[in-house]
């Protein structure tokens, strides 16, 4: 039988993470996070001394970079840089931009879209990024644009933060998020935009079980 797939877009700290993991976990489905890839691309640039916003030093580092995705025994994907579990590193919040640049040039796209879509051929998956529907999997039997405001977001990222001991200002955190969605939606590689055929689903006004429950109601309908 083919495997089925899942497709969910959308801004950062639209909540795509938590629900595509918990909407996984419900339907038996691996749960892909392509952002920690490139946040682990950025991360290995970073350590390296490179400037992320220079492809040409982000550029020449691809061929030597060992990077892997794994699941753990608790079923999670873990990134691994050489060996390395980095899964936790890349969450810092300059990994987010180093992320974000990175990104941003089709040579790294192009360096790890086989990696995403083998997944997908192998497996069951719903995969979170920025250009799931319109360019990793085109043919996604389901595609979720998942938003919520740039407010909304930010405070969420702040109550993210704050528990582990971090430095937050929610104006801050709310002028990153805007910048790097309009990075994001404004690059002329696989910029973030819904595809044609995705569903949207704002969640500024949904708590977590809200959010989900509209998404499990969506892949019931679909798959
Ligand atoms: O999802 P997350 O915030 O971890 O992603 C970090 C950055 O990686 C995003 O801001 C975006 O620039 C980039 N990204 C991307 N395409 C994806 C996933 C993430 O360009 N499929």
């Amino acid at each position: 039988r083919p495997f089925r797939s899942i497709a969910i877009d959308g801004p950062s700290g639209a909540g795509k993470s938590t629900l595509a993991k918990a909407l996984a976990a419900r339907l038996g489905f691996l749960y892909v996070d392509t952002g920690a890839i490139y946040r682990t691309v950025g991360l290995y640039v970073a350590r390296q001394g490179g400037d992320c916003g220079d492809p040409q030093q982000v550029l020449p580092r691809l061929p030597e970079l060992q990077l892997s995705l794994t699941y753990g025994a608790d079923g999670l994907q873990h990134m691994l840089l050489a060996g390395e579990d980095v899964t936790q590193a890349i969450r810092e919040n300059q990994v987010s931009r180093y992320a974000s640049q990175v990104s941003a040039y089709p040579a790294v796209r192009a360096f790890l879209l086989e990696m995403q879509r083998n997944l997908a051929r192998t497996h069951d998956v719903i995969m979170d990024g920025r250009d799931i529907g319109t360019v990793v999997l085109p043919q996604a039997d389901l595609k979720i644009f998942l938003t919520a405001s740039v407010e909304e977001r930010a405070r969420r990222r702040c109550r993210e933060l704050q528990p582990r001991g971090a430095q937050v200002d929610l104006a801050t955190i709310q002028a990153e998020i805007a910048q790097r969605d309009y990075a994001d939606s404004h690059r002329s590689a696989a910029p973030l935009r819904k595809a044609a055929d995705a569903v949207v689903v704002d969640t500024s006004q949904m708590d977590r079980e809200e959010s989900l429950a509209a998404l499990i109601t969506l892949a019931k309908e679909r798959l």
